[in-house]
């Protein structure tokens, strides 16, 4: 049985009324942004880039901005109650606020989303230091997320005006993570088709993908997802809603959690998975497992790897093939108190897909999870 559509993989054609670099940060809205900057730099090896709050002139919020290679995160917490961002945590917990978008006009992509229907967050605003200047708008998504459109071509500051170096002692080494692959959104049951037609219509995206809740389905429960892709491929955004199965999805968990629609996780890529997981597991970042039966006949299902087949049993990861090549992939456990945001690590090896294999191996792991935690 293979229902996986492909819909389009030739994306350029797309209408680029909002052509998109790539991302640019990830905001985090966080209870304690001090310590969650240790979290992702000592597990994850995420570098110090820069900081605003107190010290900067900024009264009523404390960001630290890490980056390892093309990723840049943001973590934010408020400096005083309620606040926005205050609110925002105790709705969701820690969770995305921000997925910014890398463009050459700021300006135009506000005026091209609103126009074709965007709900407004953030004016086109010009913000300037001795570095430079940049333009940043803003639209909602699903949630009460919002995507930032940045336009840096006449900034060469170290981040953004108003943060200035973040310079530590501190700074262990990297673990190989080079870029943001795709970031997956979970959205309420019905609503998956709405936001689809929001990528299109709003930001120009294509469908590059489709699978229904026959791909993506344990004998418990099950979800459908679409991806959809900029102009140049380099903005992915899987939409997952939750599907009708015996037992509540980890879609729903996390939207009972999340207590709404919100980024799900944040896949990242390496070139080296083996290298990458076997040292996030040194420096204590949780991964799912899967049973030892899954590497049994992981050969005859995808075929001659380059990866010895026992190193990626011992690390758990898990392996997919389509016809334009494979990917190796692992996923954490959530890294919130509450269990909704996750992260993927993987390592595209040809293939351009997201891990249709692999998915009944990953969320019957997800299932034991959550009969873990009573959420089954
Ligand atoms: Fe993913």
């Amino acid at each position: 049985m293979d229902t996986l559509t492909s819909v389009n993989h030739n994306v350029a054609d797309q209408k680029e009324w909002m052509p998109i670099n790539g991302t640019d940060y990830i905001e985090l809205y966080v209870s304690n942004s001090k310590q969650a900057a240790h979290y992702y730099k000592t597990a994850f090896g995420f570098q110090s880039l820069a900081y605003a709050g107190l010290e900067t002139g900024i009264r009523d919020r404390e960001s630290y901005v890490v980056v390892q290679d093309k990723i840049r995160l943001i973590l934010t917490s408020p400096l005083n109650s309620g606040s926005e961002i205050g609110k925002h945590i105790d709705d969701h917990g820690d969770g995305v606020k921000v997925i910014a978008l890398w463009v050459d006009d700021a300006t135009t992509a506000y005026e091209q989303a609103i126009s074709r229907g965007a709900r407004h967050f953030m004016y086109p605003t010009e913000e300037s230091d001795d570095f430079g200047k940049v333009m940043r708008s803003g639209i909602y998504t699903y949630g009460e997320v919002v995507h930032i459109f940045v336009e840096r071509k006449e900034y060469h500051g170290i981040f953004l005006p108003g943060f200035r170096k973040w310079e530590t002692v501190y700074n262990p080494t990297d673990t190989g993570l080079k870029y943001v692959d795709h970031m997956v959104g979970n959205v309420a049951m019905g609503r998956m088709n709405e936001w689809v037609d929001f990528y299109e219509k709003v930001m120009g995206f294509k469908q590059i993908l489709s699978f229904d809740d026959k791909d993506i389905s344990t004998e418990y429960t099950a979800l459908m997802s679409k991806v959809m892709s900029n102009g140049n491929g380099r903005i992915k955004f899987p939409i997952n809603e939750p599907a009708a199965g015996l037992k509540k999805s980890q879609v729903e968990e996390y939207l009972d959690f999340y207590e709404g629609e919100g980024v799900q996780h944040i896949a990242v890529a390496t070139n080296n998975i083996i290298e990458t997981v076997t040292e996030l597991k040194s420096r204590g970042v949780e991964f799912l497992k899967v049973p030892k039966s899954y590497y049994e006949n992981l050969l005859s299902r995808v075929g001659d790897i380059d990866e010895d087949v026992h190193t990626l049993s011992e690390l758990g990861i898990l392996v997919d093939r389509d016809d334009e090549g494979y990917l190796l992939q692992i996923f954490t456990k959530t890294v919130n108190p509450r269990p909704t945001m996750f992260f993927e690590i993987i390592q595209r090896k040809g293939a351009n897909s997201f891990g249709k294999g692999n998915f009944k191996a990953l969320f019957e792991a997800i299932e034991r999870e959550q009969a873990l935690r009573g959420t089954l």
